[in-house]
């Protein structure tokens, strides 16, 4: 993980995370404060050390009268800083609060009115100012419903049940698999049902299903919804944030409203103008026929000038997925690369900036979806892995952008990543001669346009592939477009990515 920063005044703040039992609010809410210097608020404990406190007196979760009572006069005082701590009567009980007999008895004692209105004026009390983010199960609907910024987590019940039972044996309280289930069902139940603020997500909070992702991919999925310092309006938060994650998620992300991203902020004026069209227009149903349409148009225009050639399209697999790869030379090679590919539909990864309207218009109905270049942009990387899930073409230029020199630059390492994630075999290509169309007048000479398409890279799937597995891969997908390129389009990489000869 990256170095704490100093809060800064343009955080959003206070940040909800709310979500059932051991789906990793906890862990994302110390993320959040190691990395942007947050103080960190475990709602939980304090449930729990009130249980605690009840079973030591010995009241019953059905006596309501008495836990009220108990509420009213208990000592309870909160540490918070990166990690919370939790003291009773002046004592730090933080280290008995996972105790078999709290985790039992937690949520009836939770669900009760008067125990719940005397925590959380004590969690407003404490989150009173300063950027705080607070873990719990009511935080962004009862606690702070004005909160800016709002996560819900969830996954699946076996997935958390593994990582309780992980965790468990990290707390001196050793469980397996099938008994952290248990009480993590049995705490849900109660959670859910209960009458008093039972857990919900908010209608504005961001929903992430944890069940598929790596801690680091929920924690960078998160922190995309911080806006970089130079984004951050001070006084408009929200809409920073928003539009971050727009910029970082598909063109219209489900979960933020009013999303514009950071390519849409810098249309000019007939973006504007388009910009309340645009922004309720589902593109979708019009990608198809508008591929379908510019592939055909395409090639009827390149047959007709003459002088083009797709060659080794039997490499290409008529079903299943696959990471379809290719040197970049000139704006119009994703038309052209579809063109030669011809029957299956690819969709592009394609440079934020492309999605300016009204340009943008077009790469969205061409089925393009965004990618923030030179980020470790995980949005776009998870977009592209479901897509390939579900057995699409994926269409990616692993230079990042277009060779300024004709000459092929180091790939990016994010291609690789996705294919070793996945699983997905990679079809090299190699463009040849559309370096030529950045002049017009050259169209009338009729340039020799190719397409050649190489043999499968067949790639293995694994979970946490390494830098050796993937810089490997990276090695072989950059000599797979190098060898059907002429040899006056390569140059000898030096591992500085392709960048020196390439334009932004
Ligand atoms: O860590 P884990 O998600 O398992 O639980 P926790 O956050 O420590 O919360 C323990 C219990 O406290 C939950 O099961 C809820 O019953 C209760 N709780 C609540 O009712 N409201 C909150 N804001 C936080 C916790």
């Amino acid at each position: 993980m990256t170095e704490p920063q100093p809060p800064s005044p343009t955080l959003p703040s206070p940040i909800a995370i709310d979500g059932p039992a051991a789906s990793g609010k906890t862990t994302l809410g110390r993320a959040f404060a190691g990395r942007f210097g947050y103080r960190f608020l475990d709602t939980g404990l304090m449930y729990r050390a009130f249980t605690l406190a009840a079973l030591r007196e010995g009241i019953g979760a059905d006596d309501e009268a008495a836990c009220e009572a108990l509420a009213g006069r208990l000592d309870l005082r909160v540490e918070a800083e990166e990690d919370t701590r939790i003291l009773l009567d002046g004592k730090d009980v933080t280290s008995e609060l996972r105790s078999p007999d709290v985790e039992r008895n937690v949520s009836p004692y939770s669900a009760v009115p008067g125990v719940r209105s005397a925590l959380v004026r004590l969690q407003r009390e404490v989150a009173a100012d300063g950027p705080w983010v607070l873990a719990g199960r009511d935080i962004g609907t009862v606690v702070l419903p004005n909160a800016p910024l709002k996560f819900y987590l969830e996954a699946s019940a076996e997935a958390r049940a593994e990582r309780r039972a992980r965790q468990s044996g990290e707390w001196g309280q050793a469980q397996t698999a099938a008994e952290s289930k248990g009480d993590i069902n049995s705490r849900d139940a109660i959670d859910s049902t209960r009458k008093a603020s039972p857990l919900e997500p908010a209608p504005d909070a961001i929903r992430i299903d944890t069940t598929e992702l790596t801690l680091d991919e929920v924690i960078t999925l998160a922190f995309s919804h911080i806006p970089a310092p130079e984004e951050g309006g001070g006084e408009d938060n929200r809409g920073a944030s928003e539009q971050n994650a727009a910029a970082r998620t598909e063109p219209r992300p489900r979960n933020a409203t009013g999303d514009r991203s950071k390519g849409e902020r810098k249309e000019g004026r007939i973006g504007r103008l388009l910009a309340p069209i645009t922004r309720r227009l589902s593109w979708e149903p019009f990608v198809r026929p508008f591929y379908w349409f510019c592939v055909h148009g395409l090639r009827v225009i390149l047959w007709v000038l003459g002088r083009w050639k797709a060659v080794g399209r039997e490499n290409i697999p008529a079903s299943g997925p696959l990471i379809v790869v290719s040197n970049h030379l000139n704006n119009a090679d994703p038309p052209i690369l579809a063109s030669g590919i011809a029957r299956r539909q690819v969709r592009f990864m394609a440079k934020i900036e492309l999605f300016k309207m009204p340009f943008g218009a077009i790469i969205r109905l061409y089925g393009a979806f965004p990618v923030r270049r030179f980020d470790a942009d995980l949005a776009a990387m998870l977009h592209a892995e479901r897509l390939l899930k579900r057995g699409g073409v994926l269409g990616m230029f692993p230079e990042g952008t277009r060779s300024r020199t004709g000459k092929v630059g180091r790939p990016h390492p994010g291609t690789a990543l996705i294919a070793l994630h996945t699983g997905a075999p990679i079809l090299p290509c190699a463009i040849v001669g559309t370096e030529q169309l950045g002049n017009p007048l050259n169209v009338l000479r009729k340039p020799r346009i190719e397409v050649r398409m190489g043999k499968l890279i067949e790639v293995e799937a694994v979970r946490r592939p390494t830098e050796e597995q993937v810089s490997e891969l990276t090695d072989r997908i950059f000599a797979a477009i190098t060898a059907l390129l002429p040899e006056h389009y390569v140059e000898a990489y030096t591992g500085s990515n392709g960048q020196n000869s390439s334009r932004k």
